[in-house]
């Protein structure tokens, strides 16, 4: 196992529409290991495989509070959508950052688990969130693009600094 590392918005690979998988294989098994231990050793609540630099449509998902129910979905689709919210919103590709974006209360999702088995989920509260946000990351759209231009222009700014600080720090 090993942890990957995680594109930083605004790194431009994470515009990239992701293929879906054709072939669960033994190498999109290792995938799927490597980005769970990214995710919880970044303690996320999801990871999508664009933010590895893997543009297939795979997402690791885990809301338990005790960190211990994986959640695994290969080639998912939001196939329903119900509701309005506000939800607050962090992301491991804009460190440092948390903002309020417009997501759908419930959605039915179907996908494949890690065993390539068709399963369908209806999901609400922070799973819904989760799974809105990392189906937009393989679809190439990270959550902050939801923001006015403003705002997004100084989270850029923000995080440019954020770069090029710690590559002073490593000079
Ligand atoms: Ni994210």
């Amino acid at each position: 196992m090993a942890l990957l590392p995680i594109l930083r918005f605004p790194d431009l690979r994470l515009h990239t529409k992701a293929a879906p998988v054709e072939a669960l294989d033994a190498s999109v098994a290792a995938l799927i290991r490597d980005m769970a231990e990214t995710m919880y050793a970044a303690e996320g609540v999801g990871l999508a495989a664009t933010q590895v630099d893997v543009h297939q449509r795979i997402a690791v998902i885990d809301v338990s509070e005790k960190r211990d129910t994986l959640q695994v979905f290969i080639n998912g689709e939001i196939v329903g959508r119900e509701g309005a919210c506000e939800s607050e919103e962090g992301c491991l590709s804009v460190p440092g950052v948390r903002e309020t974006v417009p997501r759908a209360e419930r959605v039915t999702v179907r996908a494949l688990n890690e065993k390539g088995e068709p399963f369908e989920l209806e999901a609400e509260g922070l799973l819904a969130v989760c799974l809105q946000h990392e189906f937009d990351h393989l679809d190439g759209k990270v959550f902050v693009e939801y923001l006015s231009r403003l705002k997004q222009g100084r989270i850029k700014t923000r995080l440019f600094k954020q770069a090029q600080d710690d590559k002073d720090a490593k000079d």
